[in-house]
């Protein structure tokens, strides 16, 4: 009877929801929530729509046939964030340990599918053991079907990786692909090859942690976007991440109501810079008087911090703030902040999120270690991000602005809509001692009073080079602006830049640096 059959479905799913209680158990007492409870606290409460949660593998042998639990790992669907539909998996590590069988990968398949298709961000929670083994080559292939799929969708709809517990062998390759990766320090753990085969290849020994953990991650190799201490803030910034982008790459990023940023001097831009060239101070402070609420999301924060990238809103508007930061390796570039920008603005381009670029950059990290490293490789990512990028575009020089990095970053020859500059800028071929030490050398070795000619000589040179006007005067830079009028002007540059369009390039498509 329909009554009994209703029953009979009742109990099903209830029995699917509860899980393995010792399994759930052990999960609670590693520190770790289950994929429901993460779901829980990611989605809008009550929005969750499960996908497939009676499906099971098909395996045989092993004794496979013998263990055919529902969801086979890994819980899918669809749901809101900010009333904002995403589609989501959350691995089941209470089941196989959350690795990845032939089912458990179709599950993932078919919701990337549906993100693709309906244009909305797609979010994986990841827990796993990695390839289920008993599955052989057919959890291979189901990793390779994920991995296309993250490259299809790549630019197309946000992509979000969340590491959540052990993410190794080909699974770390879908966080690689995502757009951002949160980890969460303690229980993440991403490699490719874990410490057994490291010690047995190599005869290393290596924690987990020191191989693969969030904060190696998040300050040295750069895999991570985001660390967090806990579950609970590391699903909250996602939440917070995905209000600021758009559902895909036909939309626009979420507008909230303007601030009046047009005319909203902010004297303290005019005490946080210290007017010397060389001194320092901390850039956090001007991104946070120009932006909204002095709020912002900062990608990397532990990592190449001599450039700040962030996701803010100015005037409502979500824009990418790209900022040199003086107070760390003087905020000169190098390989990994050429690397984090760069990916950075493809990202903000490739999802209509306009580009504000504040610069105050010496140069380049001189030497042999960065050379070898390949910095005009690393660099030249940068500079193609930027030449590449169609999205508004407004640079702000705050005071140095040297030789190639001028031009990386964000300069008007390169492609910026809108370039302003601060009267303390200087940009320059290189400063006024080293100009005067290279045009001069003859002279200055030849003169009388070397000590007294040099004085002279800097300052014409500073006088006739080193101040706004000389760019200004030639439309290099569109306006010499008041500091404390900074976040007014990057708001009025915005709203007139709202409607930029560019035509698509016609070719298969670019070549990189990679
Ligand atoms: N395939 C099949 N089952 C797996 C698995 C995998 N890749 N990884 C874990 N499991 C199973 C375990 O057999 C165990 O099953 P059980 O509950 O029936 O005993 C369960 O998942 C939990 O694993 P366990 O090893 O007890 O958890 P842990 O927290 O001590 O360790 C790992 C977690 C991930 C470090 C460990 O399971 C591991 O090293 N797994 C293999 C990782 C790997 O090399 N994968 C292939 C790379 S692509």
């Amino acid at each position: 009877s329909m009554r009994l059959l209703r029953e009979e479905h009742e109990n099903r799913r209830e029995e699917i929801l509860a899980g393995d209680r010792k399994a759930v158990d052990r999960q609670h007492a590693l520190g770790k929530r289950t994929a429901r409870e993460r779901l829980d606290l990611l989605l809008d409460e009550g929005s969750f729509v499960e996908i497939d949660m009676f499906r099971r593998h098909q395996a045989h042998g092993l004794g496979m046939e013998k263990r055919r639990p529902a969801t086979d790992g890994v819980v899918t669907g669809s749901g809101t964030i900010h009333g904002r539909r995403v589609f989501v998996y959350a691995q089941d590590f209470t089941i196989f340990g959350g690795s990845l069988g032939e089912a458990h990968a179709r599950k993932i398949h078919k919701v990337m599918d549906l993100a693709i298709s309906t244009g909305s961000p797609f979010i994986g929670l990841n827990d796993s053991g990695g390839a289920r083994i008993q599955e052989g080559a057919l959890s291979l292939n189901g990793y390779g079907g994920i991995f296309r799929r993250n490259v299809q969708a790549s630019g197309v709809i946000p992509q979000i990786s969340v590491v959540l517990g052990p993410c190794a062998g080909g699974a770390a390759y879908s966080t690689a692909l995502a757009d951002f990766t949160f980890m969460v320090d303690g229980p993440a753990q991403l490699y490719l090859t874990g410490p057994d085969v490291v010690e047995a290849v190599t005869g290393q020994r290596i924690s987990h942690a020191e191989l693969g953990g969030a904060q190696v991650h998040g300050t040295r190799s750069g895999v991570a976007t985001f660390v967090h201490d806990d579950e609970e803030s590391c699903l909250e910034d996602v939440r917070y991440l995905v209000s600021m982008l758009p559902g895909n790459n036909l939309e626009l990023p979420p507008r909230a109501p303007s601030r009046g940023a047009a005319d909203d001097p902010r004297p303290r831009l005019a005490e946080i810079v210290p007017p010397e060239p060389n001194k320092p101070y901390d850039m956090r402070d001007v991104v946070a008087e120009v932006v909204d609420d002095g709020e912002f999301l900062e990608l990397h924060e532990n990592w190449a911090g001599n450039v700040i990238c962030a996701l803010a809103r100015i005037d409502g508007e979500v824009v990418g703030v790209v900022a040199n930061q003086p107070l760390v390796l003087a905020g000169v570039l190098d390989v990994a902040a050429s690397q984090k920008a760069a990916r950075f603005v493809r990202f903000c381009d490739a999802f209509s999120i306009p580009l504000v670029t504040l610069v105050d950059v010496p140069g380049f990290l001189p030497g042999a270690d960065q050379e070898y490293a390949g910095i005009i490789r690393h660099g030249a990512k940068l500079l193609y991000a930027y030449c590449e990028a169609t999205v508004p575009r407004i640079q702000v020089i705050l005071r140095k602005a040297y030789g190639g990095a001028y031009i990386v970053m964000d300069s008007r020859s390169i492609g910026a809509d809108l370039s302003l500059a601060w009267p303390t800028n200087e940009i320059a071929v290189m400063g006024a001692e080293g100009a005067v030490n290279v045009v001069y050398r003859k002279e200055l070795a030849a003169a009388a009073d070397p000590a007294g000619r040099r004085a002279e000589l800097l300052d014409d040179y500073t006088e006739e080079l080193v101040h706004p006007y000389y760019a200004a005067e030639r439309g290099l830079v569109d306006d010499v602006i008041d500091p404390v009028h900074t976040r007014s002007a990057v708001a009025r540059g915005l709203a007139m830049l709202r409607d930029k369009r560019a035509p698509a390039a016609q070719r298969k498509h670019g070549n990189v640096p990679l």
